[in-house]
């Protein structure tokens, strides 16, 4: 089973830090990518980090993680609402999916209820902040760890 865990991201939170900071914070996609680094050195995990605004990019990445990833940890942003692309393409890939969002959108307006990610994500974590990412990639790693045990 591969280390390799792909940390994908959707529209806008390339402006993670000054976009909408009452409900998303202050720290920065770069931060999140340094605390991912950090942990999956701990992890003993390979990071193949990466952000787009477009819909076809993120499909490319999990059709790329399909051939060489063991676990893959995304949070679609606002296609998480809408992608039914991003949900097939999720279905071609066999490992471990952890969905994460940094707000709690159940507590949020209702369009943001719905995930058609959720359809195939092994575990979903929202609400946590950009601390969410380290968490699911400490998850991503057990159940690679359980896997290989
Ligand atoms: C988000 C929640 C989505 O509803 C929203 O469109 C985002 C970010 C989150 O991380 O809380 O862009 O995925």
């Amino acid at each position: 089973m591969s280390r390799l865990v792909y940390v994908l991201n959707g529209p806008n939170l390339n402006l993670l830090g000054k976009r909408q900071p009452h409900i998303y914070g202050h720290v920065t996609l770069a931060d999140v990518e340094a605390e991912c680094r950090k942990l999956a050195g701990e992890l003993k995990l390979d990071l193949r980090f990466h952000q787009s605004n477009r819909e076809y990019e993120i499909i490319d990445w999990i059709h790329a993680a399909r051939e060489e990833a063991g676990g893959i940890v995304i949070n679609p942003a606002a296609f998480t609402h809408t992608s039914v692309a991003i949900l097939d393409a999720l279905n071609t890939f066999e490992a471990p999916v952890v969905e994460v969002h940094i707000s709690n959108v159940h507590k949020r307006e209702a369009f943001r209820h719905h995930s058609y990610v959720s359809l195939r994500a092994d575990g979903v974590i929202a609400g946590f902040g950009t601390q969410g990412y380290t968490l699911a990639l400490r998850r991503v790693a057990r159940l690679i760890d359980e896997k290989a045990a």
